[in-house]
């Protein structure tokens, strides 16, 4: 499996992934503005066909306050069930993350994930070293609280 940066001509590939792993789903518009605004924090795993299997979909906040640092955000991360826990998410949230430090000076990475999602957690809290700030209310549409994460990229 490869890791690559995401190309205007995987938007398909990763929106094709996206609507097999989560009721969460972006227009094509989305994804493009993500690749075109912030070329160096999107990644795909790719097969040996050239198929996406996984892909990290991820940008600079816009909307910072005024004591906030420069931060990058997780819109969206998944990879196709045949080929998970194979360190594919790992890998793309490590990519990205260095790439927000290095192109960006990022701060911090946040994002938002389901209480009840045990896999994405593992992945946050325990294998990269997230912490939970604060729980949002309702913030799913089917009314599902989130944790908004960070990770410090100092
Ligand atoms: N249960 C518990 N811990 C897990 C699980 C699981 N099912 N899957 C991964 N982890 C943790 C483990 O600590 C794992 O390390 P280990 O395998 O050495 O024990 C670590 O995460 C790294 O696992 P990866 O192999 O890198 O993760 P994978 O490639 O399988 O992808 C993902 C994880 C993205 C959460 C996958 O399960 C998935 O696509 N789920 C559906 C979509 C989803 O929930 N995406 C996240 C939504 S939140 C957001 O997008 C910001």
């Amino acid at each position: 499996m490869n890791i690559r940066l995401a190309r205007i001509d995987d938007c398909n590939g990763m929106q094709a992934c996206n609507l097999q792993n989560l009721p969460e789903n972006y227009t094509m518009k989305y994804y493009l503005y993500h690749i075109l605004t912030w070329p160096s924090l999107s990644y795909v795993a790719e097969d040996s066909e050239g198929r996406v299997v996984g892909y990290i979909l991820a940008k600079m906040e816009e909307e910072l306050g005024e004591e906030d640092d420069p931060h990058g955000h997780v819109t969206s991360i998944s990879v196709l069930r045949t080929y998970r826990r194979l360190g594919l998410a790992k890998k793309l949230m490590v990519q990205s993350q260095e790439a927000m430090a290095a192109v960006y000076h990022a701060s911090y990475v946040s994002l938002h994930v389901r209480k009840s999602n045990r896999a994405a957690l593992g992945l946050y809290r325990d294998t990269l070293g997230f912490t939970v700030k604060s729980v949002e209310h309702k913030y799913y549409a089917d009314g599902e609280d989130a944790y908004a994460m960070q990770l410090s990229l100092k």
